[in-house]
């Protein structure tokens, strides 16, 4: 497949080696920019106006002026599918920072922003859906405004490799015992029927998944809890799963060294993952 990666400032589309910033970048310098990533499934985005509205909030939340309405970001993302002639499952990331100038703390003036955006291939992982995955806990020592999707991500890249090494997919975060979300995904824990979550504060990503997972709980009955739960409330979950746009509803069958429920995914992670395949128009669902 080529990639077209686009400059979205220029609204011009072209082959990525010819993308090229220079070193005095803001989002390279201070990590001053925000981004996304959406699911692709069959060659079509899936909770598109989810991240194109999340996308525009963190702007604002940054004071980042974006050089598009969201209409013309959606044609022009769109426009990108087509020119990459996209039929495969895969995603989009896009980022957009606060362009390039002298290194200087304080915003440039007159200085627009920087925006790329492409495609990757990206197959569902079948073994980890059907099988649930590994995961630890960590400190979240992460700021305040984790609701801003920003490029700042080492606390969350520390907190996945510190995963990796311990022969896990995910890092659990917590504050003082209280469970905020995973380095990269939203984190539930079912106990008797109930579907527990920390609720959308600052402090966590709103996560465009977990705003389906809302829509397909109240559908299925399924109570909702917008409570955060704890470290020791883990023990004895019956369930729990993480959810992201490159994840979607994943089982969590071990934290740490304990074994979640009988160590396979359980009933109400699988009818919301069965719910998800079919919201999202998957062909061949795990979950029929
Ligand atoms: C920290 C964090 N929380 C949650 C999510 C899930 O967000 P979404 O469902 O929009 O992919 C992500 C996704 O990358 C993330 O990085």
């Amino acid at each position: 497949m080529t990639v077209y990666p686009i400059t979205l400032t220029e609204s011009k589309f072209m082959h990525k080696d010819l993308l090229k910033y220079p070193f005095e970048e803001r989002g390279l310098q201070f990590g001053d920019g925000i981004y996304e990533v959406i699911r692709i499934y069959q060659g079509s985005y899936y909770l598109f106006e989810e991240h194109v509205d999340r996308l525009f909030r963190s702007a604002d939340a940054i004071k980042l002026e974006l050089p598009y309405t969201k209409q013309e970001m959606k044609d022009l993302l769109l426009e990108l599918l087509t020119k990459n002639d996209m039929k495969t499952d895969g995603k989009l990331y896009i980022q957009a920072t606060r362009g390039s100038a002298p290194r200087d703390h304080a915003f440039p003036v007159g200085v627009k922003s920087n925006i790329y955006a492409y495609l990757n291939d990206l197959p569902r992982n079948l073994d980890h859906l059907t099988n649930g995955v590994k995961t630890i806990t960590q400190r979240d020592v992460r700021w305040e405004n984790c609701f801003i999707k920003s490029l700042n991500l080492l606390p969350n890249v520390l907190a996945k490799q510190e995963a990796k090494e311990n022969g896990c997919y995910e890092a659990i975060l917590h504050r003082e015992g209280k469970v905020t979300e995973c380095s990269s995904s939203n984190v539930y824990l079912v106990k008797d029927g109930k579907v527990y979550t920390h609720p959308t504060k600052n402090n966590i990503l709103h996560g465009c998944v977990r705003m389906a997972v809302e829509r397909f709980t109240t559908d299925l009955n399924i109570p909702l809890i917008e409570e955060a739960f704890t470290l020791d409330d883990i023990s004895s979950a019956d369930e729990m799963f993480l959810t992201s746009s490159t994840s979607e509803v994943l089982s969590v069958v071990q934290v740490d060294k304990t074994t979640i429920g009988n160590g396979r995914p359980g009933n109400i992670t699988k009818q919301l993952l069965a719910a998800y395949e079919k919201d999202a128009n998957i062909k061949n669902p795990i979950q029929a």
